[in-house]
């Protein structure tokens, strides 16, 4: 399989990396309209070839097309990639709307072709591990999600925190409550410096009884990347800051009991033991990239697919649409993860 990656900047050498890592990769074509960018790559990688511009690559000898530009060009490069009849690979997160990604998801099913997005979280081990211990009921029925994405982060010229954050804690939202429904957002945020916000808080509701709470900061002096996922049996930590024991599980919990006779709620605390499992080390983009090029080949779709961006976008759009009206709630339409 050739593979071709577009944009070469802060994620594409990653990218590359991975790709020419996999066994079934024959070659892989680096294009970026920078120079530098062209150098770095050659200095690293001498095996890829190297192109700048971006029509030789859609119209060049690539099956899988990856799109590592910024957030504001991926459905322009998707589409044309698309339509050049090449399965795609896009960054997080998908589009800038969900109108941009419905079409594409529609345009690839048509001509039969494979979106893949790069929810690089759900290849991630102890988002794995996560995934598991809610699945076999570990933890119970989920109560709420609570994370905090905080750190001194890069400002991106076309999209606010939100978007750039937000994606990889909705993924693993998404993958981990797979039948959970999302109803409304409600976000606050402000912007203090160029009109897009830096810092930002979502509060998502659910038709069922639990509720998602993320926290997306670029001008924090702490970096902060922890998830507290809570059951009503255990409760679970992600700290992916941590180099060991990046999940902790408690057996902790709240028993609530009403005695009707004197009308007063009893609460008890359980506080038990805590342990932290074994999580598989492997790079998340290496899994992602053998995923994407396995779903090429047995044609059909990725564990992370069109529709899991599109469910994002929604969510991002959403927040949008909250913070500029100071957290009003806004429902989802029906569609959402239906
Ligand atoms: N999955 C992850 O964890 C993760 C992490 C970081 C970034 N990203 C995503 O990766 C994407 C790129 O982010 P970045 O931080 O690398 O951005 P970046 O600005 O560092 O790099 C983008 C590159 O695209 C090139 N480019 C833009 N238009 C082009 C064109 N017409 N032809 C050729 N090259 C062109 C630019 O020259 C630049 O080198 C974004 O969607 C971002 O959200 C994902």
């Amino acid at each position: 399989m050739i593979v071709g990656v577009l944009g070469l900047g802060y994620w594409g050498p990653n990218l590359v990396r991975n790709f020419l890592a996999q066994s079934e990769v024959t070659k892989v074509i680096g294009c970026d309209q920078r120079d530098d960018r062209l150098k770095f790559i050659a200095d690293r990688f001498p095996s890829v070839q190297l192109i700048n511009n971006c029509k030789d690559l859609m119209n060049g000898e690539a099956d899988l097309i990856v799109i590592a530009t910024p957030v504001d060009t991926h459905y322009k490069f998707a589409k044309e990639a698309l339509e050049n009849g090449k399965h795609i690979w896009v960054e997080k997160p998908f589009t800038s709307t969900s109108a941009q990604a419905e079409e594409l998801i529609e345009l690839a099913e048509n001509k039969n072709l494979r979106i893949f997005v790069d929810h690089t979280f759900i290849y991630n081990g102890a988002v794995r591990k996560m995934k598991e211990l809610v699945d076999n009921g570990e933890l119970g029925n989920i109560l709420y999600f609570d994370s905090e994405r905080i750190n001194l982060g890069l400002f991106q010229r076309d999209i606010n925190a939100v978007w750039d954050l937000a994606p990889h804690d909705l993924s693993i939202m998404n993958y981990i409550l797979p039948n959970h429904k999302v109803v409304a957002v409600s976000a606050n945020g402000i912007a203090n410096f160029n009109g897009k916000e830096n810092l930002a808080h979502l509060c998502i509701h659910f038709n069922e009884n639990t509720f998602a709470h993320f926290h997306v900061n670029w001008v924090s002096p702490v970096k902060i990347r922890r998830m507290i996922v809570g059951g009503d049996k255990k409760m679970l930590v992600y700290d992916d800051m941590e180099n060991f024991e990046k999940i902790k599980v408690y057996d902790s919990g709240v028993e609530f009991n009403t005695t009707e006779s004197i009308h007063q709620a009893l609460v008890q605390y359980r506080i038990g033991d805590m342990f932290s499992p074994k999580i598989n080390q492997t790079e998340a983009l290496a899994l992602g990239a053998n995923e994407c090029i396995s779903a090429i080949q047995e044609n059909r779709n990725p564990v992370t697919s069109g529709k899991d961006g599109l469910e994002v976008v929604r969510i991002l759009e959403a927040s949008d649409i909250s913070i500029k009206n100071k957290g009003e709630i806004v429902e989802l339409n029906s569609g959402i993860l239906a």
